[in-house]
């Protein structure tokens, strides 16, 4: 249980480079229960998340080795039943159900919970399965998934009541790609990580077309083989660090970067007052404070949406952004814990009914608390980051469940911070 010493009101400089995506690689590790030959997947972050999948996946019987980014996963044999105490940290472990079924026909997942960012139903992803042709039963606790005729192709319409499902979108394509016949999505989530994960399916030989469009078309295929991937980079994890450096930087560069998949939070920064330039390649974006920054509504949408998982970060930094930023999260209306902790540090905050409204001041001071979720977490960071006085922020494994080596990255750009063991 670490935590995280701040000593803020610094100036962030240089340049860091932006890790593999921790959402893309999550589905990706567990497509490659989709074969029995072995996958290498590169610039896997090294996270505690990919680090629960990848026990999960050795549970379930795969040979993993992972020698940094780069994971090896064999899955010759594997049993259809995932442990409690593994699934239950993670809630994406829920995406080893698709290739689970679609490899043994049966699938038995602890039930996940709701979590800090709110309910978090798992509805459409068996409404997905049952449309396949699975059974589904709840019994102790876990879900029971079964397919005992097969999986045969289908129309699925993965709408839910706050829009597409990402997960949901991964777990029928993984289970879709070899079912008998054509599976159709309609209201697929189009996030850059789907696409990744459609990329990597289609190297092991499934037939996806649409991935990146509401509409996902799927030609179920007789077997997947192994391939190599390399993974896209973390686009939170730059947005965060583009926030960061708006807010306590003076010209910070990104590289390994998409600027196709940041173009929302670009876009957004712009809007603030603060300057955003990428390389003519566009894996390079570099980041300066602007002069007279403002606060800027927001409201959360699926990709090419403002990402609900960026909402934190820049709650952040409104706090000191003059003026009045409305923040409304569409997708996770609960999601507002750090506006309690930013408060703490003198923030001026107030949520109602799935929305923050920030007046901006002129600065935050330094406090100690409490992270409760990953974006949460980041969004102290930065606040502690551009605050004056030291922060200590508790429950620094939230963090350590996506940002890879964060610590050491911030004081690679000159943050005064110290990870102490607690
Ligand atoms: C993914 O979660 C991400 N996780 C989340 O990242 C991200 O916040 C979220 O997508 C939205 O972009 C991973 O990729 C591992 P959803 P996912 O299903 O797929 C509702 C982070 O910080 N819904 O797209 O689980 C749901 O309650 C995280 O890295 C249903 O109603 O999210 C939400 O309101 C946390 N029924 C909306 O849909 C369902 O069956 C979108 O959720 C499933 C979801």
């Amino acid at each position: 249980m670490d935590k995280l010493l701040v000593h803020g009101n610094g100036t962030l400089r240089g340049s860091v480079n932006i890790s593999g995506s921790k959402n893309a690689s999550l589905p990706i590790l567990a497509a490659t229960l989709l074969t029995d030959e072995p996958c290498i997947v590169r610039r896997v972050p090294d996270v505690s998340d990919t680090n629960y999948m990848l026990q999960i996946l050795r549970s379930l019987g795969a040979d993993v080795e992972r020698s940094s980014g780069t994971v090896r996963i064999e899955p010759k044999s594997i049993s259809p039943e995932a442990p409690y105490d593994l699934v239950r940290k993670m809630r994406a472990s829920i995406c080893t159900m698709g290739p689970l079924l679609a490899r043994v026909g049966r699938a038995r997942i602890s039930l996940p919970g709701g979590c800090v960012i709110g309910d978090r139903p798992v509805d459409l992803h068996l409404r997905a399965m049952e449309a396949l042709g699975a059974e589904v039963e709840i019994a102790g606790g876990d879900l029971l998934i079964e397919a005992p005729r097969g999986l045969r192709g289908a129309e699925v319409d993965l709408h839910g009541k706050h829009g597409p499902t990402v997960l949901g979108t991964d777990n029928l394509m993984m289970a879709a790609v070899l079912a008998e016949g054509r599976t159709i999505i309609e209201s697929a989530a189009c996030e850059p990580e789907v696409v990744d994960l459609a990329c990597f399916l289609n190297a092991m030989g499934a037939r996806i077309e649409g991935a990146g469009t509401r509409r996902i078309v799927i030609e179920g295929a007789a077997a997947l083989h192994g391939i190599e991937h390399t993974v896209i980079p973390d686009r939170i994890e730059a947005g965060t660090f583009m926030v960061a450096a708006a807010m306590a930087g003076d010209g910070v560069t990104l590289k390994r970067v998409r600027r196709d998949h940041l173009e929302a939070v670009t876009a957004k920064l712009g809007e603030a007052g603060h300057l955003v330039e990428f390389n003519a390649a566009g894996d390079e974006v570099c980041i300066r404070p602007g002069e007279g920054p403002q606060g800027c509504d927001i409201a959360t949408a699926p990709f090419p949406g403002f990402p609900t998982d960026m909402q934190a970060q820049l709650t952040a930094m409104f706090a000191t952004t003059p003026g009045i930023s409305i923040i409304e999260d569409t997708i996770f209306p609960q999601r507002f814990m750090h506006c309690a902790e930013l408060k703490r540090m003198g923030a001026q905050i107030n949520v109602d009914s799935g929305r923050a409204v920030v007046h901006g001041i002129e600065f935050l001071s330094g406090a100690p608390v409490m992270a409760s979720d990953l974006r949460a977490s980041a969004a102290l960071v930065l606040a502690a980051l551009a605050a004056h006085g030291s922060t200590d922020i508790n429950r620094l494994y939230h963090i350590d469940r996506g940002y890879e080596h964060i610590d050491e990255k911030l004081l690679q750009l000159g943050a005064r911070v110290e990870r102490v063991p607690v």
